[in-house]
């Protein structure tokens, strides 16, 4: 029981999250991977490369029945998938093997099979553990290839990478479903899967019954979960083949553990684990509120959780039963006033806003015909009652020829629909509805739309799903991207040369820590940044060109993308892509052009500059801890999108690596933890804290460093601390923003940076807790401590106290601070 002897203090409402394991540990076997000579018994465990998933032998609480199952190792463990769900050993003494012919078996202790895996008619099979918490057969000595894997029959779980769908061709389903009990895996009544009809669509099924619609695709994300796309950390992916038809996600980072469930109770959860808090955080909860229940207003009703009661008819139709809608009951829906004119062809459309779309099961699509063609094959076709575009950008269409059902209002990423009315229902102020989904009319000129006939309809029918024969591209989502490895350009000095017209002075841009940037023109198209690095560099040119390689391997969106680099006798260049915006600092404290980065946009300059930073911390084969992150090497994109220049430098320039303490400090004051510019130690935690800095810079449009004048005296983190401890948080926030603020994310940004700036290093949060922390809204986050001030002395009174060479580099704020040894 050792392992888990924490449980007993968690709070009762966690603990059915989480499942005791057999008490039994003994020494695991070797490592990720089971062969058919050695048997994994009771009380041993598999451990994936990464350590991040067990598989092992558990006893869900309160039971003694044994499973076996892959669990994640965090503490209290979380299953996530079980292999024998329905048939517990209910004795000790059980084992999972893989016979010679590669087939998975439980035995119990009388080595009786209860589970096996069907065969795989392997020559050499193994079983291994993933670190993606994939259980996989496979010839042993053929990587990446696999012959059964856990993932196509999960449990109650869906982890990232997994699919949630259907394989065509050998008919396999992947849904997930409900444990019945915190006691019991065996399979629930609640289950999560794609249902094929029309637009295929994610369903929450209570048995037979459809309990909640997730909804179709719309190009980025399920129709029923708008919310997500606030959360930058998830990747969405759909994908729609003929072979294929499944659902799958992913996070922007590998560091989260995060998991998708649909708990006992019949929820689906959405939750990321917290490190600094040990605790599973939900970002996502559903159904949320009474207009997620499939249908409540029936056909043609529009439910809206803001209105009182939550049912109208949508515009040109009148409750079915208006005794029952009196009594608040909508679900008899409603009917047309006036019946539709096709013959004569008079009816028109009314767009109704912001909604989640009806029912697409038995609606036609197709994802490449616009909408003004959609109209005219709506209005064509006597049975259609509506059509919309199938993205959410307006491309693809979706027509509708049956009632309507399932319409709801969304205040946030709700999507146009078009509902086709006769003539006389189509005129403004007819009706009892205050509902704001009625907005606008669009009249039918039928004759306008005979323009449009045209090949559409035969494409149309060609297009037409038949079983298994479903011919739409996939919508990929994906805007996280991998370097892949490639040769960096070298350039030669003559190009450059031309390029920045001779390094000339109208060229210059700015000088940055390591030398002056020039602004130059590759042909007639390229506009580059060329960084002519100071020639104080000890490096070599083969050292050099490692290290530059490897930078220039790095690459995210939230980074300054290097194009290559151009080394020739002394001189050591790096080609950047050019950024028309500049940097942050000529924006933020510039009382003009403060203005023009309202709310919206400074926190998305601050969650891309977490991003950023996360993944130069945790993402990439190289740790790069940034060192001198402040706003003038934050630059901005064409659409005011961050991105993080400078970073790799301290590499280039040999910092020692491997020590906790440099000799040189490099920085700027203002960002400098305290820990950095009094010891020279540095390490993620120091680069937190500049980010910290800067996230109350971007909040305040004030300097950390600067003419701070306030009641709370000294700087920027003086003054902030103070407000917090006061209450008056809000006080700090930019005067300019006060028309676009979003009051819960200015707080929460603002509690963020101070966790960021507290003194001591251990406090402040890891980069992926502060970009979790950004992205969730309903969690409570610890309370920041006293922040490290660090004294706003003069540059050279510091060097004075602390150099000894002083061979400080200084551009406006920067300071290089080489102490002899
Ligand atoms: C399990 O196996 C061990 C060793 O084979 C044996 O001593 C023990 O009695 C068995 N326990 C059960 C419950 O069968
Ligand atoms: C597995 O291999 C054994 C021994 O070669 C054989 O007897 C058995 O029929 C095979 N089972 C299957 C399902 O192929
Ligand atoms: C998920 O994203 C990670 C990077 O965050 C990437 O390495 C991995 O290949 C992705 N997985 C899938 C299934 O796309
Ligand atoms: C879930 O998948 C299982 C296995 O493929 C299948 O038997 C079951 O009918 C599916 N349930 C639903 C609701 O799709
Ligand atoms: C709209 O989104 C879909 C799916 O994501 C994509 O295929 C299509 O190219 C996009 N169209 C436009 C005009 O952006
Ligand atoms: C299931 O999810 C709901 C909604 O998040 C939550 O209130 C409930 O506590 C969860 N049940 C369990 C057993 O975790
Ligand atoms: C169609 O128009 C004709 C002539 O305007 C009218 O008499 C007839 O009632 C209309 N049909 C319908 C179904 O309204
Ligand atoms: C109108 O839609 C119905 C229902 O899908 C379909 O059966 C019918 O063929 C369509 N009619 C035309 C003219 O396209």
């Amino acid at each position: 029981m050792e392992l888990f002897g924490k449980m007993g203090r968690l709070p009762a409402a966690l603990l059915s999250l989480f499942f005791i394991l057999a008490s039994r540990v003994s020494p695991s076997i070797a490592g990720d991977t089971l062969t058919p000579t050695q048997p994994l018994a009771d009380g041993q465990e598999l451990i994936s490369a990464g350590e991040r998933f067990i598989l092992g032998f558990f006893s869900p609480i309160k039971t003694n029945n044994c499973y076996i199952g892959i669990w994640y190792k965090v503490s209290p463990p979380t299953v996530v998938w079980v292999a024998n769900r329905q048939h517990p050993i209910s004795e000790r003494n059980g084992s999972l093997s893989i016979t010679v012919n590669g087939t998975l078996i439980i035995t119990d202790q009388n080595s009786k099979t209860i589970w096996s895996s069907g065969s795989s008619g392997l020559a050499n099979p193994v079983a291994q553990l993933l670190d993606d918490g994939n259980f996989i057969v496979k010839e042993a000595n053929i990587p990446g290839s696999f012959a059964w894997q856990s993932s196509d029959y999960p449990s109650d779980t869906l982890l990232p990478g997994m699919k949630l769908g259907w394989n065509l061709k050998s008919g396999l389903n992947r849904n997930v479903t409900s444990w019945t009990s915190p006691s019991d895996p065996a399979p629930g009544p609640y289950t999560m899967g794609v249902d094929l009809h029309g637009n295929p669509q994610i369903i929450l099924w209570e048995g037979s019954s459809q309990l909640w619609r997730v909804g179709p695709w719309n190009g980025k994300t399920l129709a029923g979960i708008p919310d997500i796309l606030r959360y930058k950390i998830f990747i969405l992916d759909f994908v729609i083949k003929n072979d294929e038809v499944f659902y799958m996600y992913n996070t922007t980072s590998t560091s989260f553990i995060t998991r998708l469930t649909v708990n006992y109770t019949g929820f689906v959860q959405r939750l990321v684990w917290l490190d600094d808090s040990k605790m599973w955080s939900s970002y996502m909860s559903e159904p949320k509120d009474q207009c997620d229940y499939v249908s409540q207003c029936g056909a043609y009703g529009v439910c809206n959780t803001d209105d009182s009661p939550i049912c109208s008819c949508l515009q040109g139709f009148k409750p079915r039963s208006p005794t029952n809608w009196d009594l608040r009951e909508g679900k008899d829906g409603c009917t047309r006033r006036m019946g539709l004119d096709c013959q004569n062809g008079t009816d028109g459309f009314v767009i109704v806003k912001d909604v989640k779309l009806p029912d697409t099961s038995r609606s036609m699509v197709d994802r490449s015909m616009g909408l003004d063609e959609c109209r005219a094959t709506c209005l064509r076709n006597c049975s259609c009652t509506a059509y919309a575009s199938a993205n959410i950008n307006g491309s693809g269409c979706i027509i509708w020829t049956t009632e309507l059902t399932d319409i709801r209002v969304y205040s946030f990423g709700g999507q146009d629909l078009y509902v086709r009315l006769a003539a006389a229902d189509l005129g403004p102020g007819l009706h009892h509805s205050h509902s704001r989904t009625m907005v606008g009319t669009v009249v039918g000129c039928v004759l306008g739309t005979l323009l449009f006939a045209s090949v559409g309809i035969c494409i149309w029918i060609q297009r037409r799903r038949r079983a298994g024969a479903i011919t739409f591209a996939s919508h990929r989502n994906n805007e996280y991207k991998e370097g892949k490895d490639w040769e960096l350009p070298l350039f030669d000095l003559g190009t450059i040369i031309v390029a920045t017209n001779n390094f000339s002075i109208e060229n210059k841009l700015g000088k940055g820590g390591f030398g002056p940037v020039y602004k130059g023109k590759l042909g007639e198209e390229q506009e580059i940044a060329v960084k002519r690095l100071s020639k104080t560099s000890a490096q070599g040119a083969d050292e050099f060109m490692n290290e530059v390689t490897l930078i220039a391997k790095l690459q995210h969106r939230n980074l300054v993308r290097l194009l290559g680099c151009c080394t020739q006798g002394e001189e050591k260049m790096l080609v950047y892509e050019y950024m028309p915006n500049k940097s942050l600092d000529a924006f933020l404290f510039d009382k003009d052009k403060g203005v023009l980065l309202d709310w919206q946009t400074r926190y998305n300059i601050i969650e891309g500059i977490a991003q950023g930073l996360l993944y130069l911390h945790r993402d990439s084969r190289l740790r790069i801890i940034h060192r001198d992150l402040k706003a003038s090497n934050i630059l901005l994109d064409k659409d005011m999108n961050p991105k993080i220049s400078d970073f790799g430098l301290a590499r280039i320039f040999r910092e020692d690596e491997t020590a906790l303490n440099t000799r040189r400090v490099v920085g700027t004051y203002g960002y400098m933890s305290p820990e950095y510019a009094m010891y020279g130690a540095f390490s993620v935690k120091s680069d937190v804290f500049s980010f910290g800095v800067l996230v109350l810079e971007i909040i305040s449009g004030k300097k950390n460093r600067g003419d701070f004048i306030s009641e709370h005296e000294g700087n920027l983190l003086a003054h902030a601390w103070g407000l917090w401890k006061e209450g008056n948080g809000l006080e700090l926030v930019d005067e300019s923003l006060s028309n676009s603020i979003s009051i819960a994310e200015a707080l929460n940004s603002i509690k963020v940076g101070l966790l960021c700036v507290q003194e001591c290093p251990k406090d402040r949060p890891t980069m992926s807790s502060v970009v979790l922390m950004l992205g969730s809204k309903n969690t409570s986050l610890p309370d920041p401590k006293h922040p490290g001030f660090f004294p706003t002395r003069t540059s050279s009174e510091i060097e004075s106290s602390k150099s000894k060479t002083d061979s400080a580099s200084i551009n406006e704020l920067s300071v290089t601070i080489v102490e002899g040894r």
